[in-house]
């Protein structure tokens, strides 16, 4: 693993169940969520147009596109709803301490 790669976004505190977060890592936005008790991160720009997920409705591990609701699966990145049907780029998450580290390579 490199690591050089993991970038420390957040703190453990910052996210939420249901209330994603918007953190930007070079140029690239991502979309911070918690499932369950675990972390994720999905780029946060919809595949169906530029909105950003992060403002959209969390309801359980699913992200509803808040421009047209479209769906994706948060812990996969799979579009699951219309009218997506790319799916969106996932990202590893990891803790350390209280930092959130995003892997983006
Ligand atoms: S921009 Fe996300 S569903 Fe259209």
């Amino acid at each position: 693993m490199n690591e050089g790669n993991w970038h420390k976004v957040a703190t453990r505190a910052e996210i939420m169940e249901e209330e994603p977060i918007r953190v930007v890592v070079g140029d690239t936005p991502i979309a911070l969520y918690e499932v369950e008790g675990e972390l994720y991160a999905t780029h946060d720009v919809c595949t169906h147009a530029e909105a950003s997920l992060s403002e959209g409705i969390q309801e359980g591990d699913t992200i509803e596109c808040p421009m047209h609701s479209g769906c994706f699966n948060i812990r996969t990145g799979e579009a699951v709803g219309p009218p997506v049907t790319e799916d969106i780029k996932t990202y590893q998450v990891r803790l350390e301490g209280d930092d959130v580290l995003v892997r983006v390579d």
